[in-house]
């Protein structure tokens, strides 16, 4: 059943809210806005989608290394990377009674979205935050909280090369948090303050940037569709007219997600050029040049960067695969994530708490634990009540242990997408599930 696109985005959060996905960071004291925390089952989809990046990204791959490089960085680092004066953001305050601050380039004309005030004159914003290191808090302590992962792996380049046998083209891949002092945080966890990037540098010889960038734009979307299975017709490519693109940038593309609120950047894939190396390079007068022992030329790589928050990623899933029906002439709300990323992928329910069926049921459990994300559930309850518990959090197959299993050794696996049923003997499960996760 359709669900309304406006009524999408408040299903989300108190779906999200209501199962353990997520939380407002520090809830109980009001909460700090652009800030959420992680629940159970929100862990587990965020740890799952970070671990299919990684895997797709380094794993499966001969050209791509793993790099985690520091929070923290001294401020050269952005200097030279051109943060401390680009990483802007218009910022205009309302004059009138609500005081609010908004981003300039998303209102419309010189009034207050809000209250209808008159709004001052924009003025820069940097959207790092600051900290000192050590006990003085002076101009020379300060430092800033990484707003990407990128610059670690520019300014560890050289480390990477001198100590492994990459040649270019090869990439340095990194997760962690950034943090962006967002001035109008929104959409849920769309745009937060605090979230965790996915990013990788590639590099390539200078001037052949066209090829990676362009089979990046394919591989990067594949990603979605294929490993995510996120639906092919809410995403699309969006390539940056010159004038919008970052500093850095000579050639960017969004893969865009079809949100509730309209199209939105999901993932940016950038053609950074030989901009940070070169940055990096004059501002430390260390070489950080690449002798390619092919062509026995020294020189700057270029880079491809794909970049994506796992937040974001996560946000998109739930939308997408949020879905109202109605089974046994009874409503149900479903998740139809797909089995890679399903916070439980297999729930093990006995049909009754007699310790004959607990006994198998949990034998069961233990026996897929470790190779799937399993659940055990013999919470109070009819049957179908604990297969809607496991529809509404995304969980695609319910392994239901009755009396008939002390008989035949076999199981019922229940389908979240049909609720269709088969029957498959206990040791033949673990292989069956495979074939269905696949
Ligand atoms: N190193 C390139 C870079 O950071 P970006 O477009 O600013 O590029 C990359 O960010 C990705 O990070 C975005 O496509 C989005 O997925 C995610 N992202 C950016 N800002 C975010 C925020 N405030 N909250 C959540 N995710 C964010």
């Amino acid at each position: 059943m359709p669900v309304s696109r406006e009524q999408l985005m408040d299903k989300i959060v108190a779906l999200t809210k209501r199962r353990g996905f997520l939380y407002p960071s520090s809830e109980i004291y009001g909460g700090i806005s652009g800030f959420y925390d992680y629940g159970p089952y929100g862990v587990a989809m965020k740890r799952a989608i970070r671990d299919l990046w990684w895997r797709h990204m380094v794993e499966l791959r001969d050209d791509v290394v793993g790099l985690e490089s520091t929070l923290i960085m001294p401020s050269e680092v952005w200097a030279a990377s051109g943060h401390l004066t680009n990483f802007v953001d218009p910022l205009r305050q309302c004059l009138g009674e609500c005081k609010k601050r908004w981003r300039a380039d998303h209102v419309l004309g010189d009034r207050c979205p809000e209250c209808g005030g008159p709004l001052d004159d924009a003025r820069m914003f940097n959207l790092m935050f600051k900290t000192h290191v050590g006990p003085v808090e002076d101009r020379a302590s300060e430092v800033y909280l990484r707003p990407e992962t990128a610059q670690g792996m520019f300014v560890d380049f050289k480390n990477v090369v001198n100590s492994t046998r990459v040649r270019v083209p090869f990439g340095i891949a990194q997760q962690g948090r950034a943090f962006r002092n967002e001035i109008t945080p929104g959409n849920f966890i769309f745009r937060v303050r605090e979230f965790e990037l996915m990013e990788m540098e590639y590099f390539v010889r200078p001037h052949h940037d066209e090829e990676a960038f362009d089979y990046w734009r394919k591989e990067r979307l594949r990603w979605y569709t294929d490993v995510l299975g996120v639906k092919r017709e809410r995403l699309r490519m969006y390539d940056h007219p010159k004038e919008s693109l970052s500093h850095y940038s000579k050639q960017t593309t969004d893969i865009e997600y079809e949100f509730p609120f309209g199209w939105g950047e999901l993932e940016g894939i950038a053609n950074r050029t030989d901009f940070d190396l070169t940055v990096h390079q004059e501002r430390s007068k260390q070489d950080l040049t690449y002798m390619d022992p092919e062509t026995n030329e020294r020189y700057l790589p270029w880079v491809i960067e794909p970049a994506v928050g796992a937040d974001r990623v996560l946000i998109t899933l739930l939308l997408d695969a949020y879905d109202e029906d109605v089974v046994n002439n009874e409503p149900r709300v479903v998740l139809r994530l797909h089995p890679n990323v399903a916070p439980v992928q297999v729930a093990v329910v006995p049909l009754s708490k007699k310790q004959e069926l607990i006994d198998v049921a949990q034998r069961v459990q233990q026996s897929l634990r470790g190779q799937f994300r399993v659940e055990y559930d013999q919470t109070g309850g009819n049957i179908g009540r604990r297969y809607r518990r496991q529809d509404e959090i995304g969980t695609p197959f319910c392994i239901t242990v009755d009396f008939d299993t002390l008989q035949d050794e076999a199981v019922t696996i229940r389908l979240r997408d049909t609720t269709e049923q088969e029957r498959v003997k206990i040791a033949a499960l673990p292989e069956r599930l495979v074939t269905l996760t696949s």
